[in-house]
């Protein structure tokens, strides 16, 4: 009986949104669809309403740590190497410009310890860049000769460089370092990071090859 019943009431309302359907949109918006529907307050991250900009609706305060370099608190990493978080005040710090980057006073191996600072790690001293130019026709030059095809066999015009300084790729520290905001997460995080080194949480894991160790492509 139960089950006419559902085969009965299914039959109905196709019927009703097929009857509504044809041509004439504004009826389409049925009852039955609308009591069925999500409310608005429970789709975003805000808890208003999508049609209300009042004072209610406003996020969460952005609230970056104040405590200044050498007497901040460093966050746990996320996961096995991942950049680490900015505990300290950065605000003097920023913009990082070509003619200055302040983050690299402390941060250079060599005057690092002495702050208390760890010293930015050996990636941040390769080239991962392709060996490719652009010449002044547009074409793109390999080894001072042009070529149509970059990405041939040997990928030769890709190779890893150990350098003696930072590399520009990494001259801007915090396209990947950030500070974080202390207020309330808006949505709960439950990832936990399975660390695979035993100071993974508070150390890169790269030493010496391991970065590189396993990687086809040719190192200089
Ligand atoms: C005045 C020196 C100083 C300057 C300038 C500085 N830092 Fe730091 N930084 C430190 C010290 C010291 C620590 C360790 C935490 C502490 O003692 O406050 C640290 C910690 C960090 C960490 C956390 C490392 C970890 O192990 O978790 C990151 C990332 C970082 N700084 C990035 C930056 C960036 C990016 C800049 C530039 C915007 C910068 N720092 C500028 C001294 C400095
Ligand atoms: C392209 C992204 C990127 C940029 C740009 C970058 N870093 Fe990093 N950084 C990382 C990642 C990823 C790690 C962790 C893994 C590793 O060792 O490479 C890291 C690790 C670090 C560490 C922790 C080292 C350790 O032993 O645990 C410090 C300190 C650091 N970076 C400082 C800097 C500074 C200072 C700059 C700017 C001069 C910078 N980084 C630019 C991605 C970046």
């Amino acid at each position: 009986m139960k089950i006419i019943n559902k085969i009965a009431l299914s039959v109905a309302v196709a019927s009703s949104i097929l009857l509504t359907g044809c041509g004439d949109t504004a009826k389409v918006a049925a009852p039955e669809v609308a009591k069925a529907s999500i409310s608005e307050e429970s789709l975003g991250l805000r808890k208003t309403d999508l049609y209300s900009e009042t004072f209610e609706t406003v996020g969460e305060e952005t609230k970056y740590s104040t405590a200044a370099a050498t007497t901040s608190e460093t966050y746990e990493r996320a996961f096995q190497d991942a950049p680490p978080m900015v505990p300290h005040d950065v605000t003097e710090y920023l913009p990082i410009k070509i003619s200055r980057n302040a983050c690299l006073d402390c941060h250079v191996p060599g005057v690092a310890e002495s702050m208390g600072a760890l010293p930015y790690p050996p990636s941040h001293m390769m080239n991962f860049r392709p060996d490719t130019n652009i010449a002044s026709d547009g074409r793109i030059e390999l080894n001072g000769k042009a070529v149509d095809n970059t990405s041939d066999e040997d990928r030769s015009d890709v190779s890893i460089k150990k350098l003696t300084k930072l590399s520009g790729s990494r001259f801007n520290c915090s396209q990947c370092h950030a500070p974080q905001s202390q207020m309330k997460a808006l949505v709960e995080n439950t990832f936990e990071a399975d660390f695979t080194s035993k100071d993974g949480a508070s150390k890169s894991s790269y030493v010496g090859t391991s970065l590189t160790d396993g990687l086809d492509t040719l190192i200089k």
